[in-house]
C-alpha cells in the first residue's frame, strides 16, 4: 500500500501506540514450544513482577489482583525463588545490567513477605556479577510504602523508587478508581525514601485518563513542583488491552503531552519533546538501568512471575497468565514458566524495536541495523524519505528522532517501519 495512504488510515486509529505486538493475535504464525535460550547472552536484564495491588484502577493493563493472604503472597514468592535458581543454574556466568521489581505493587506485600521480596533480590545479586551502570529499581504506591519496606529497599542496595500518581485530582481519581494520599502524606513519603538513603524516585502520571481535563493535568504540575523527584515519566493511557468505553483525540492527547513538556521543562527537567521521561539528571534519561537497555539498546531481559514477558536476541515469551485466567488457581502454580515463546523474524524483532523505542520519540540505526540484521536505511528508504519530505522525523548519523510535528501522530510515524512477515503491517 502506498505509505501515505497507511500513514492517513492509522493517523486517528488509536491501536497504534507504543503497544506491540498491536493486536494480541498478531505473533500467533511465530508461536514455538519451550522457553527462550539466552545461551549467548553474557550480559541481560532481570523483572521479577509482583501482581498484587491493594486497590485496581480501573485504567491499568497489567496483570494484578487484589492483594491476597500472606500464604498466597509467601507461596508466590516461593515460586519465583525457585524459577530464578533454575535459571541461575542454567546460565551460571551471566552478568545483570539491570534489575526492576514491578507490578502490580511491590510494595502491597506485607512486611514478612516483602522482607522475603528483598531476600531473593540480595541472593541473586550476591550470585551474579553486574554492570558499571547497574540501577535497579522497584515499583510502589504512596499508600502502601511503610518504613520498614523504604529500610529494606535502601538495605538491598536497589537505588531507585518509582512510584504512581497517575493524577493528583480527585474527581479523576474517583472516576478511574485510583487511590493516593493527600500530597502531605506524598511528600513525607519522600522524605522518609531519602531519609533511608534512596536517592532517586520517579512518578508516574498519566493523561488521556476518563472525566480528566487540560485544567487537571496543569494541577499535576503544581504537585510536581512541590514534590520535586528526580525523575517524572508521563503516560498516555493505552487502551489496546483493556475495554474501555472512549479514548481521546489525538490531538487531544497532544495538547495535554505539550502542556506538561513545557511544565516539565520550565521546571527544570530535561527531555526531547516526544519522549515520556523526564530527569534532574541527564545521563540518566530518566529511566532505570533495565528500562534503558531494553528500550534504547534492546538487550535482553528475563521475565519472572506471572504472565512477565521476557526477550533474547531471537524473540520474546509471556510467563503463564498473560491471558488472565482464574487467581486462585493462576496463583496456585509452583512455577511461572513461559507460556507463549514467539521466535520471531528478524522483520519483527525490528518492529518491537521501534515500538518500545517509541516511548524515548527515538531510535538508534545501529541497533536497528543489529536487529534487523541488514542496512535499516537501505530497506526503510522510502519510509526514512516520507518522514523526512513531511518534517515528522529527523535523521542524522545516529538516529531517527520524532519531530513535535510527527509526535502529534507518533503511532503511525513508528508503524510506517514495522513489517509482519516479510510484508509492510497493512492493518
Ligand atoms: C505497572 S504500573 C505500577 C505502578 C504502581 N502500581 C502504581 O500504580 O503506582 C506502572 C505504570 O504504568 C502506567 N499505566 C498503567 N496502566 C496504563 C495504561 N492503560 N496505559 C498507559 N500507562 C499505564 C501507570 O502510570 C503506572 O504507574
Ligand atoms: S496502576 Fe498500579 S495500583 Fe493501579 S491497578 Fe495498576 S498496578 Fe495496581
Amino acid at each position: 500500500m502506498d505509505i501515505e495512504k497507511l500513514f492517513l488510515r492509522r493517523k486517528h486509529d488509536a491501536l497504534f501506540n507504543t503497544s506491540y505486538p498491536i493486536r494480541p493475535d498478531d505473533w500467533k504464525q511465530f508461536r514455538v514450544e519451550g522457553e527462550l535460550d539466552y545461551a549467548h547472552c553474557e550480559v541481560l536484564s532481570f523483572y521479577i513482577h509482583i501482581p498484587f495491588c491493594q486497590h485496581l484502577c480501573r485504567f491499568c493493563e497489567y496483570a494484578r489482583f487484589h492483594v491476597p493472604n500472606r500464604e498466597i503472597q509467601n507461596s508466590y514468592l516461593a515460586s519465583i525463588e525457585g524459577d530464578i535458581e533454575k535459571f541461575l543454574n542454567a546460565y551460571p556466568t551471566i552478568r545483570l545490567s539491570g534489575f526492576d521489581i514491578g507490578g502490580g505493587t511491590p510494595t502491597s506485600l506485607d512486611e514478612e513477605n516483602f522482607e522475603y521480596l528483598m531476600h531473593i533480590y540480595k541472593g541473586v545479586i550476591r550470585r551474579v556479577g553486574v554492570t558499571a551502570d547497574f540501577e535497579p529499581s522497584i515499583e510502589a504506591t504512596f499508600q502502601t510504602v511503610t518504613t520498614n519496606k523504604l529500610r529494606l529497599i535502601a538495605e538491598a542496595g536497589i537505588k531507585r523508587i518509582s512510584l504512581g500518581i497517575q493524577s493528583s485530582v480527585n474527581h479523576v481519581q474517583q472516576h478511574n478508581d485510583r487511590v493516593n494520599p493527600d500530597v502531605e502524606r506524598m511528600q513525607s513519603v519522600l522524605n522518609e525514601i531519602y531519609a533511608v538513603g534512596v536517592q532517586k524516585v520517579n512518578l508516574d502520571l498519566m493523561y488521556g485518563l476518563e472525566g480528566q481535563t487540560l485544567l487537571d493535568v496543569q494541577k499535576d504540575m503544581e504537585v510536581i513542583q512541590l514534590l520535586s523527584p528526580e525523575q517524572v515519566t508521563l503516560y498516555e493511557l493505552r487502551s489496546n488491552m483493556l475495554k474501555m468505553a472512549e479514548s481521546s483525540s489525538k490531538d487531544r492527547l497532544f495538547q495535554c503531552y505539550a502542556t506538561l513538556y513545557k511544565s516539565l521543562i520550565d521546571l527544570g527537567y530535561s527531555a526531547r519533546f516526544g519522549q515520556n521521561t523526564f530527569t534532574k539528571n541527564e545521563s540518566d534519561l530518566g529511566l532505570s538501568s533495565y528500562l534503558r537497555h531494553r528500550m534504547i539498546d534492546f538487550m535482553p531481559y528475563k521475565g519472572f512471575g506471572l504472565s512477565a514477558q521476557s526477550m533474547s536476541p531471537l524473540g520474546v515469551s509471556y510467563n503463564v497468565g498473560k491471558q488472565g485466567g482464574d487467581k486462585k488457581e493462576l496463583l496456585a502454580y509452583n512455577s511461572y514458566p513461559s507460556k507463549d515463546t514467539y521466535q520471531l523474524p528478524k522483520q519483527e524483532l525490528l518492529s518491537k524495536y521501534i515500538a518500545v523505542s517509541a516511548y524515548y520519540g527515538q531510535f538508534r540505526l545501529a541497533v536497528a541495523d543489529r536487529v534487523f540484521g541488514q542496512c535499516f536505511l537501505r530497506c526503510f528508504n522510502e519510509e526514512v524519505d516520507f518522514c523526512l519530505a513531511h518534517g515528522y522525523t529527523t535523521l542524522d548519523d545516529t538516529s531517527i528522532t520524532i519531530t513535535p510535528k510527527g509526535f502529534r501522530y507518533y503511532g503511525a510515524v513508528f508503524s510506517l517501519f514495522y513489517r509482519l512477515a516479510g510484508k509492510v503491517n497493512q492493518n
